[in-house]
């Protein structure tokens, strides 16, 4: 008998059992999320609403940045009164956080409310691991080496519309900062083969959106002699039958080539957006980070880029705060920015993370010149942003209707193909379908319209 067999055979015998799984971090983070709920539905567990009424939490967790971290240890800490209160509560750890050592042992020295960690590529043992916590193991653990990936998994996705595809785990590119290749390992990709079936299963039960993901999508399939390109995985995606758009993340710009620039402006379903990280505009901080590329080379893709759709939408990820950032480092960036006119930017301060090569310089830059830069960058991005928006006043835009809006009710928001917030009049029934607006107003975060189809 398999463990998933044991465990259901298990809990059919018990009044049903309820889980509660919250994901932090990234999407390939949520989409494990998603595997670990599609494993705990096969079971024979349902959901519960919150932490407060379940029999199991599964915290699944990231390790990029040091708050994230801080955030979780504070919620494992909180739950301790409710093991108090229910002795037969399960707590476990899945995620980022459980691949780096010392972590793993301080929550299991100082966490006696955790009963098991999993790691980032164990999500299969998971059955297993819930047995032992059953039989009355005081911590069972599973956080192996980071090689294999569990194909077949079934997913419970959060969205009716919009869906992760996860196309390759973990990273080669050892960028100086960066904790994910020692936590999610090595490039693995998946076999075209299995993501174009999963993409076709997707457009046929209506998905408007297929979001491909991996730690570094363009450099899919690098790690196999016998698999297609990203740009061809792309084109093949790109020729299933459906009203879809194609969205992916994240890209780096090292592998950014003309040919796969040419595909995404050349194929109809994938969208006329690109999430470019560049995280510094500074040379010197480019070699520091063990980037790969200069502020020469990234401005190349580019100008590319909109030399051929002048309007082509960029976003990307900026570290504010790398050791020993200088005056003159930081206003390189805030040139690039300048120069690019992102559609947004996902800014970060740097956060040290044990074991990188990073972490090991002496920084002589204080917390409170980081925060003033950041600040500044936001400052900066909005402004663009406002500017930058006013090109589609005026012009029709076909949106992905997706929630209610938070703030004018009747209203609703969605995205477009350039991945711009548009927010609009109209029924709540249209969320999960492809309207056409016409911009009427920018804004600096988002773009206002009015439906016409
Ligand atoms: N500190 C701050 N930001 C980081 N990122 C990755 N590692 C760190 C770190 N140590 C940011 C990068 C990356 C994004 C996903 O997270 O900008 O592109
Ligand atoms: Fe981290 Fe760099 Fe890999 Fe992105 S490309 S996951 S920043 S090492």
């Amino acid at each position: 008998m398999t463990d998933m067999e044991a465990l259901r055979e298990r809990l059919g015998g018990e009044k049903p059992k309820k889980a509660f799984v919250r994901s932090f971090g990234c999407q390939l983070n949520v989409s494990d999320g998603e595997k670990i709920k599609g494993l705990l539905k096969s079971a024979g567990y349902s959901f519960a609403e919150s932490e407060s009424d379940a029999d199991l939490i599964i915290l699944n967790t990231c390790a990029v940045r040091e708050n994230a971290e801080d955030r979780v240890f504070g919620i494992v800490g909180s739950m301790k009164h409710l093991k108090d209160s229910n002795p037969g509560l399960i707590i476990g750890i899945s995620g980022c956080m459980t691949a780096q050592k010392h972590i793993a042992e301080k929550i299991r020295k100082s966490y006696p409310q955790v009963d098991f960690v999993l790691g980032t590529s164990a999500l299969n043992s998971l059955p297993g691991l819930l047995l032992d916590c059953m039989n009355g193991s005081k911590f069972a653990a599973d956080t192996n080496e980071y090689t294999g990936f569990a194909e077949g998994t079934e997913q419970v996705r959060e969205s009716s519309f919009k869906a992760s595809v996860p196309i390759m785990f973990g990273c080669n590119n050892f960028c100086t900062y960066c904790i994910v290749p020692y936590v999610r390992g090595r490039e693995r990709s998946r076999r075209s083969e299995d993501i174009i079936n999963e993409v076709r299963q997707l457009a046929a039960g209506g998905y408007k959106e297929i979001m491909l993901l991996g730690q570094n999508v363009n450099s899919y399939g690098n790690d196999s002699a016998d698999e297609i390109s990203f740009p061809e995985l792309l084109r093949r995606i790109n020729a299933i039958e459906g009203d879809f758009i194609i969205r992916f993340m994240s890209s780096h710009p090292k592998d950014a080539t003309r040919e796969l620039l040419d595909v995404i402006l050349g194929c109809e379903k994938v969208a006329k957006h690109l999430h470019l990280p560049v995280q510094s505009g500074s040379d010197r901080i480019l070699a520091e980070m063990n980037r790969r590329y200069t502020v020469k080379k990234y401005l190349e893709t580019v100008d590319y880029l909109r030399s051929r759709d002048k309007d082509f939408s960029l976003t990307t990820d900026i570290i504010v705060g790398f050791p020993n950032e200088s005056d003159e480092d930081f206003e390189a960036t805030v040139s690039l920015m300048k120069r690019v006119k992102y559609d947004n930017i996902y800014s970060f301060i740097y956060s040290k993370r044990t074991g990188t090569k990073a972490a090991e310089i002496d920084d002589r830059i204080s917390d409170d010149v980081k925060s003033s830069r950041m600040r500044r960058l936001l400052e900066i991005q909005r402004e663009i942003a406002a500017e930058h928006y006013q090109r589609f006043v005026g012009r029709r835009m076909r949106v992905l209707v997706e929630e209610p809006c938070k703030k004018r009710s009747g209203w609703l928001t969605g995205k477009s193909s350039e991945f711009i917030i548009a927010e609009f009049e109209g029924e709540p029934s249209l969320i999960g379908s492809f309207v056409e607006i016409e911009v009427i107003k920018a804004m600096n975060w988002a773009v206002e319209g009015k439906i016409i189809s």
